[in-house]
């Protein structure tokens, strides 16, 4: 007899626990800067495309998936295919949990200190930040120290069970994740000079869209839904039969666009009236934004605020990266779920390691011109990602079918909203797409 299983206790601890999964470094960094970069309004305009006809349907699935089966993605793939090897697909999605955590907490604890940096008072006008950025990553031992911090916050968390851990901190985290999103706002539109960089964000420029902002505007609305890797499989698997899927997924999808477009709001005007530019990549989060902090009235406190709305940001992800690989223990090997939390999460620890260490000791390491952490993160978000997606998408449209995925996404809902389109968007639609991707992201590294 498999032993009882936790369920979310209400719609709403769902609905939160899978926005904090979405809601992430990909938001509040990633989003405003492929917007700066592709075109603003109109890149706007394809992300939305990309979301509501790709991103919402696999995210759709994936919750089918998981609350099917009430499994985490390795039993999930083993219930609805018996006896063939689709279990591997889950596999691949509990090894990219481990990969993906292990250099996501990284940089997760570089926003940790960077909060006590800023409010210790180490981030005024008077520093040069590209070089205080490098010197604390190419520091050996204390971007480790704050990569434990991360992981500890993690595991205590995720090993104090879906309801009285996750649930519970995202309860509390995501509202106010929300208020330091509108704190921040609120001081960026009000300095002066801030609507140039409004019009920057907002204003569509047309001559910037290539085919590339196709390309990225897909690639960023599947990293922002966490699809692709068992994720929300798991979180699905939490979910009470009675409740109805399209209605919370929608409301994953529509916060998660919400704080991404907010994130905009934040930085943007900031960026401009400051002086600065915005086209940063990388650096804009740890350096163009603390100088930007440091010219600004009372940048301590907003910078150290921000700082926070990104760390937590990235521990609710966390938490869902690490109960993909728990989940897998605790009900595959009947592991208890502390044991399972603690061992795993010190492995993700040790595994993200050597991607700090890629800054210091390690920095000789090259792979196709990247550092350690890079490489993790390539074969995570080029390979793993799309990988995964892509056969979750041919299972569903070929091989468990379909009409059993919509049947099970109908339940509850008196109008169907998964009909007959549902099959030709597994089928054809999203393989296609994903393939797509894969190919131009790949012969864009290797060319
Ligand atoms: N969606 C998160 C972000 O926007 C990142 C993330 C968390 C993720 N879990 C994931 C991405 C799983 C892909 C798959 O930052």
């Amino acid at each position: 007899m498999p032993k009882q299983r936790e369920n979310w206790t209400s719609r709403v601890g769902f609905i939160l626990a899978a926005a904090g999964s979405a809601i992430g470094l990909g938001n509040i960094w990633r989003f405003p800067f492929m917007t700066g970069k592709n075109g603003g309004a109109v890149f706007l305009v394809l992300y939305l495309l990309a979301i509501l006809l790709i991103g919402f349907p696999v995210l759709i699935n994936e919750m089918i998936i998981g609350r099917k089966t009430h499994r985490n993605p390795v039993g999930a793939f083993k219930a609805l295919a018996p006896g063939t090897p689709w279990w591997l697909v889950g596999a691949l999605g509990v090894f990219s949990g481990f990969v993906i955590l292990s250099y996501y907490s990284v940089v997760a604890g570089w926003s940790l200190a960077y909060i006590y940096k800023t409010v210790a008072g180490g981030l005024n006008a008077n520093v040069d930040f590209a070089s205080i950025f490098s010197a604390h990553i190419s520091n050996v031992i204390e971007p480790i120290i704050w990569h434990f911090i991360f992981m500890f916050l993690t595991i205590a968390v995720v090993a104090a069970g879906i309801v009285k851990g996750i649930q519970r901190s995202v309860k509390v985290l995501m509202p106010l994740l929300f208020i330091l999103l509108i704190v921040l706002i609120g001081r960026a539109v009000t300095l002066p000079g801030a609507a140039e960089g409004l019009v920057f964000y907002l204003k569509p420029d047309s001559s910037a869209i290539t085919p590339r902002t196709l390309l990225d505007a897909i690639s960023q609305a599947f990293f922002t839904l966490s699809v692709g890797m068992g994720c929300i499989i798991t979180y699905g698997s939490y979910m009470r039969d009675e409740d109805q899927i399209p209605g919370s997924a929608a409301s994953v999808v529509g916060l998660d666009t919400l704080v991404a477009f907010m994130a905009g709001f934040a930085i943007f005007p900031a960026v401009f009236a400051l002086g600065f530019t915005p086209n940063a990549g990388p650096g804009l989060t740890f350096i163009t934004l603390p100088a930007v902090f440091a010219e600004m009235p009372m940048g301590i406190l907003f910078g150290a605020l921000f700082f926070s709305l990104l760390a937590i940001a990235a521990l609710t992800s966390a938490f869902s990266l690490l109960e993909v690989v728990v989940a897998w223990l605790v009900d595959e090997y009947r592991w208890s779920r502390a044991r399972a939390s603690t061992l795993l999460g010190v492995f993700i620890f040790l595994a993200g390691i050597p991607a700090s260490l890629g800054y210091s000791s390690l920095s000789g390491f090259n792979f196709l011109g990247k550092d350690l952490l890079d490489t993790y993160d390539w074969f995570a978000n080029s390979i793993f990602l799309p990988l995964g997606g892509l056969l979750t998408a041919i299972f569903t449209g070929y091989v468990w079918g379909a009409r059993k995925s919509a049947e099970e996404g109908n339940r509850n809902l008196r109008r169907h909203f998964l009909g007959a389109w549902w099959g030709v968007w597994f089928r054809y639609v999203i393989p296609v797409i994903i393939v797509v991707i894969m190919v131009v992201g790949i012969y864009d590294t290797f060319k």
